[in-house]
């Protein structure tokens, strides 16, 4: 049933009651609310580890489907830039009966509690429920912005994708299975060490005037980490596994540093995994140059920190207003507005001049983090990880924990709200209503104020004053209709391995209150004799839940979008640090006992609208075949390096088979006579796009291109194009075409 296009204001709950449900494949299997640890397993002291490391592919179809990250209606996927990988890094202890824990970190906007759902279930038909459970798998999103949307279960967040859409869903949580089963493949005996490093200049602080009412004292402690007087931090923490031969660059690692997964622009169209993608794929790539992404055996984890008020954006935000006076210039610094008007504020990569859509950028902000990692690695400094294998998890009920405050007033946080400022959106990507951050007034567009009461309940006294000062646009707390617009119910999960602590966040913190959570859980590890001083506390996050912001409670009070969209009121950071600190004794080496659990979120997928429609057919068009070549490569002349080689192709729509763990195309290269694959789909060399042509044809074309890289050996080479067509009756079939061959003149011949 195809209801077309909704404005998503107007997807009201009767919509939603006669739109169809989804059906999925999976099992609903769902977890329970924590696991205990066995008591007396002695700890590992000897440094030695089982380690297991994993990487698959999880990219959904790269057209027609909405992109997540922006949340932009227009922002519709057309093709394909780097695949969407899930990398998964399994610690065990040696001992039979010892604990183990999975960080699975994925090129996905965020972790979400149906796609961990379903994840955990598939790993329980596989290998049970005691070796991989909710207690020990962590499911880390790398926040990036440029990835296939529709996977999120809460309703919210399926706004601007109209609905759940079961393809991306699917691929993700296939991908992340997969990822964990080569990762459980490949354990082995090693070691563990972390070192930490500075990326100089890889982020900026997108909202530094909210930053500034944290006190003066507080903020005057960081003033070196990084950014304006300390409201970046630029360390990154580097986790390196070892296999039995003690190399430079290990067998992986996980690194963890934050920014925001927004150096593509909300222009770009082309599926991507963003900055963070990208110094995955650099770092790979460089350890296995050879190797097709994605089937190599090294794996570069890049895992988001407190992202929450950081941008990739590092030149400023500047008003991209023709005509105005203000163009190009800065926009007012503490509502990001140009003339009043969020809509024309963007924040500038380092490589902002290079093109329109922000790949240079994306390249720029990748390598700076790969490089970081790399120095961390090289420079010898590494300290070795001993110690026991832990993880606690829990359900925690967040819109009514009640807590005792540090000064012994207890207070209790609030059913979920979105302030204002939320539909503001931020400096990497403005917002597509009227509305400016930072703004306090409850009215300014008579719009909203009548959609906001229809869609979502008005806010009760009580709950006004529990979210006091945020003016409440979108109370999804109290949306529960046709299923949860936000979380009430999100997971808090620590894990440790020896002395390195990792807070598994169920959203996006700022950077101070990042920095509040780590030193919390750090000082409660040594204060209770867990971990000795060399107690090193990371965050991962948006993971597991999302759970959307985490700012302190003083920038809380200046209600940017940050603070707009810290969804359980003013008390949200420290109702976490409260949690997280109480949990610090399950982590302990004899631990004994199960910390208690509110009970698992209801599952909702089964509930959810799904408003993508199928692909109709495919036709070649009259006296074309599929693949046929439309436009073909140069053959007059070679090519050279750092130019184009471009081809056109009739196509057929991409998402009839997502070819995951394969490519929509190939760079062929004739090596002694046998054609030989050399780029894939993956490459950020290479670009795949498809174009629907007639929509009652059913013709589409695909074009595909590669900028030839410097170090391009000279000699023969071809694109291919891999497509699958869908007839009017019958089945999907596979087809192939070739461009012809053409010269590349390289610098050198292999
Ligand atoms: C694990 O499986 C067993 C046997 O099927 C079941 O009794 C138990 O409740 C399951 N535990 C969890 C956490 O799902
Ligand atoms: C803007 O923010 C700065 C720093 O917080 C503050 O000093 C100034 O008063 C603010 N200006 C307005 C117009 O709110
Ligand atoms: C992937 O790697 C394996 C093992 O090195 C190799 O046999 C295979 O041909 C590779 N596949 C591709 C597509 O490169
Ligand atoms: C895409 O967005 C960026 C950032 O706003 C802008 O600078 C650029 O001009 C846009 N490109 C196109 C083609 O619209
Ligand atoms: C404790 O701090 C909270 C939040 O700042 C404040 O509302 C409350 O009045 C304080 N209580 C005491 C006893 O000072
Ligand atoms: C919004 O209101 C809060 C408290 O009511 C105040 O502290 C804050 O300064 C206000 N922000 C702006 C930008 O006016
Ligand atoms: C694909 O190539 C054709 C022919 O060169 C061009 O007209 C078209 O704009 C291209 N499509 C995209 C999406 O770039
Ligand atoms: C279509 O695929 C099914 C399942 O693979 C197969 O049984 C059937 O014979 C195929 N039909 C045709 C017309 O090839
Ligand atoms: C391309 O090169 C291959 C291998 O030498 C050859 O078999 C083929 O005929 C060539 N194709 C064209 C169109 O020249």
């Amino acid at each position: 049933m195809h209801i077309p296009l909704l404005s998503p204001l107007l997807l009201s709950p009767l919509d939603s009651l006669h739109a169809l449900s989804a059906q999925f494949l999976y099992g609903l299997l769902a977890p329970t609310g924590f696991f205990s640890a066995p008591s007396s397993i002695p700890s590992t002291s000897n440094g030695q580890y089982l380690l297991g490391l994993g990487i698959a592919d999880i990219t959904g179809p790269v057209v027609e489907t909405n992109m997540m990250g922006y949340a932009s209606l227009p922002q519709t996927d057309t093709g394909l830039h780097m695949r969407q990988r899930a990398r998964a890094f399994i610690v065990a202890e040696t001992s039979p009966s010892g604990q183990r824990v999975v960080l699975l970190n994925a090129d996905i906007a965020m972790g979400d509690s149906g796609v961990r759902r379903e994840l955990l279930a598939a790993l329980a038909a596989e290998y049970g429920n005691t070796t991989y459970h909710a207690g020990n798998v962590a499911l880390m999103g790398t926040h990036q912005h440029s990835g296939v949307g529709g996977y999120l279960e809460n309703l919210l967040p399926q706004v601007t994708s109209k609905g759940l859409h079961p393809q991306t869903l699917k691929a993700i949580v296939d991908g992340a299975v997969l990822a964990v089963r080569r990762a459980h493949d490949s354990l082995a005996p090693g070691t563990l060490s972390f070192g930490t490093g500075r990326v100089e200049g890889g982020s900026r602080n997108r909202s530094p005037t909210a930053y500034l009412a944290n006190p003066a004292a507080e903020r005057a402690k960081y003033t070196d980490r990084g950014g304006e007087d300390g409201d970046q931090e630029w360390e990154t923490s580097v986790l390196k596994f070892s296999g039995a031969d003690n190399t430079l660059n290990g067998r992986g690692f996980l690194s963890f540093f934050a920014v925001h997964g927004t150096s593509l622009y909300e222009n770009n169209t082309l599926i991507s995994g963003d900055n963070k993608g990208m110094a995955a794929y650099l770092y790979e790539a460089s350890i296995e140059p050879h190797a097709i992404p994605g089937n190599n055996t090294y794996v570069a984890g890049f895992v988001q920190g407190a992202v929450g008020d950081t941008s990739p954006n590092t030149l400023g935000a500047f008003c991209e207003s023709p005509g105005k006076p203000y163009d190009g210039l800065p926009c007012v610094a503490n509502s990001s507005t140009c003339g009043g008007y969020a809509q024309d504020c963007h924040g500038r990569g380092p490589a902002f001049t290079a093109d329109s859509y922000g790949f240079g950028s994306n390249a720029a902000i990748g390598k700076i983090q790969a490089d970081a990692v790399r120095n961390v690695l090289h420079d010898g400094s590494g300290t070795a990880v001993q110690g026991s294998v832990r993880s606690v998890h829990v359900y925690v009920d967040m819109s009514k924990h009640e807590f005792v405050l540090g000064n012994g007033t207890k207070v209790k946080t609030c059913p979920a709200a979105m302030g204002f400022s939320f539909a503001g959106g931020t400096t990497d990507g403005p917002g597509a209503f009227d509305f400016t951050q930072g703004d306090n007034k409850t009215s300014q567009n008579p719009f909203w104020e009548i959609v906001k009461t229809f869609i979502t309940p008005e806010p009760s006294k009580e709950q006004t004053e529990c979210q006091h000062p945020k003016p409440i646009l979108l109370n999804t707390g109290y949306a529960h209709e046709p299923y949860e617009w936000s979380p009430s119910i999100v997971d808090v999960q620590i894990l440790r391995v020896g002395n390195f602590v990792v807070l598994v966040i169920p959203g996006e913190l700022t950077t101070m209150a990042g920095r509040r959570i780590r030193e919390a859980v750090q000082a409660k590890l040594i204060s209770s004799g867990i971990i000795g001083s060399d107690a090193h506390v990371v965050v991962a996050g948006p993971s597991n839940t999302y759970g959307h912001y985490i700012t302190t409670r003083e920038e809380y009070s200046v209600q940017r979008y940050e603070g707009a969209s810290t969804l359980y009121g003013p008390f949200t950071l420290e109702a976490y640090i409260d949690k997280y600190t109480s949990l610090v004794p399950f982590l302990a080496d004899d631990v004994t006992g199960t910390p208690f659990s509110d009970p698992a979120p209801m599952e909702q997928i089964s509930k959810a609208i799904d408003l993508s429609t199928s692909v109709k057919f495919d036709a070649a068009g009259l006296g074309r075949h599929f693949a046929q070549v439309l436009q073909d490569v140069r053959t007059t002349e070679p090519y050279r390096s750092g130019e184009t080689v471009f081809a056109r192709f009739v196509g057929a729509n991409p998402r009839n088979n997502l070819r995951l763990e394969g490519t929509f195309l190939a760079v062929d290269r004739l090596d002694s006579g046998i054609w030989k694959m050399v780029k894939s789909d993956s490459h950020p060399s290479t670009i795949y796009q498809w174009e629907r042509e007639s929509t009652i044809l059913g013709t589409s074309a695909v074009n595909i291109s590669w900028t030839i890289e410097s170090d391009t050996p000279g000699g023969t080479y071809r694109l291919r194009y891999f497509g699958d067509s869908k007839p009017v009756i019958g089945n999907i079939t596979a087809f192939v075409g070739a461009s012809s061959n053409f010269t590349v003149v390289g610098g050198s011949s292999v």
